[in-house]
């Protein structure tokens, strides 16, 4: 349709991607190949023998979580399981290069000009990974995209929140070598009973050395209004720069006059939802943060374990949605681009 092609035209800014998210079935199964080992899937006993197989099991996350909200923990799991099961398939630079100039040449062919894609250091240091794999590789196709698909970025580094701030504490410092391609720190993992303040000394050093701050306020997690505040608010002085997800506050007027008084912005990943929300909720809160004018962007999260959607999906998804006109989709874009901690020369040349 001609909405498809006005979405995949523009040239885009996507600045909520987890490159761990992104690891399709076909390169699971291919490092597992190089590793020699299994292609297993993280739950039970499941073995693939084919790739098919393995593909399949990838649409079972997708239609499980589609379940109605009955039972929604498990399916969160499920999702969980999903995401860190592929961890364990990355061990050598080349895995990890591999894993982004796969993301970076499916970016690059929608039109994505610049990406801030977050990784999750402790998941790949707590087995025996080396900062310098993991770090080398990163850069390797970071680079490679630059000259060869015209497609710049600079990395988010994600701390796990339901581990200790004390792990997140050396991460952070270990990272201090990798500083050039690290632009900020976030915050990710499941959110229960994990507030942003216990990350508080964290964020606060980390501002100091010069980085940018954001965390998820994941779609109806318990407490969601009260971690929506802090992150707005309170932590790191007076909050964080941006705020990952955040959809509950459009059902706290207080929330949302905050957020747009700090000009602080959300990254909307609407697929993400749909495993833990039903269609019309999300669409009108979606709705209420636009009108209330928040700057609000549309991202993807972790496309292949939530139905294969990555940015243009998630637009034309939010489209609908919202019922937002082109215009109205084009100021979103505009969004991502400011919004972004992309240089001011980056900006320009997306722009
Ligand atoms: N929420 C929290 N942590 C995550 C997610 C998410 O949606 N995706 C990858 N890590
Ligand atoms: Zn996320």
């Amino acid at each position: 349709s001609s909405d498809d092609g006005i979405i995949l035209k523009i040239p885009k800014v996507e600045l909520h991607v987890h490159i761990e998210g992104t690891l399709t079935p076909q390169l699971r199964w291919k490092l597992a190949q190089r590793h020699g080992v299994k292609p297993h899937f993280g739950n039970g006993n499941h073995e693939f023998k084919t790739l098919e197989d393995l593909e399949r099991a990838y649409d079972d996350v997708i239609s499980s979580a589609q379940l109605p909200l009955s039972g929604q923990s498990d399916h969160l799991t499920t999702f969980f399981q999903a995401y860190y099961s592929g961890f364990q398939f990355l061990r050598t630079k080349r895995d990890f290069s591999d894993l982004a100039m796969d993301y970076f040449s499916r970016a690059a062919a929608m039109n994505v000009r610049y990406c801030e894609p977050f990784f999750d250091p402790q998941g790949h240091t707590s087995r025996g990974v080396s900062w310098a794999d993991m770090m080398d590789g990163f850069k390797e196709a970071q680079e490679k995209a630059a000259n060869e698909l015209n497609i710049q970025s600079s990395w988010i580094m994600c701390f796990l929140r339901d581990q200790s701030p004390e792990s997140a504490m050396d991460h952070y410092k270990a990272a201090l070598k990798y500083k050039d391609m690290i632009v900020g720190i976030g915050l990710d993992s499941n959110e229960h009973d994990r507030p942003p303040c216990l990350f508080e000394e964290l964020f606060t050093l980390a501002r100091r050395d010069g980085f940018k701050l954001t965390a998820h306020c994941d779609v109806g997690v318990k407490d969601t209004h009260c971690h929506i505040h802090q992150v707005a608010a309170t932590i790191a002085g007076s909050g964080l720069d941006r705020i990952d997800h955040g959809l509950n506050a459009a059902e706290d007027a207080m929330l949302i006059d905050l957020i747009r008084h700090r000009g602080l912005a959300m990254t909307i990943c609407p697929w993400a939802y749909l495993r833990r929300e039903t269609y019309g909720s999300i669409a009108e809160r979606l709705r209420v943060l636009v009108d209330a004018g928040v700057k609000v962007c549309i991202a993807s999260d972790s496309p292949v374990y939530m139905d294969d959607s990555w940015i243009i999906h998630n637009m034309l998804l939010a489209k609908r949605m919202g019922g937002f006109t082109d215009s109205e989709m084009c100021k979103m874009v505009r969004h991502s681009v400011e919004m972004s901690w992309a240089k001011p020369a980056v900006k320009l040349a997306i722009m």
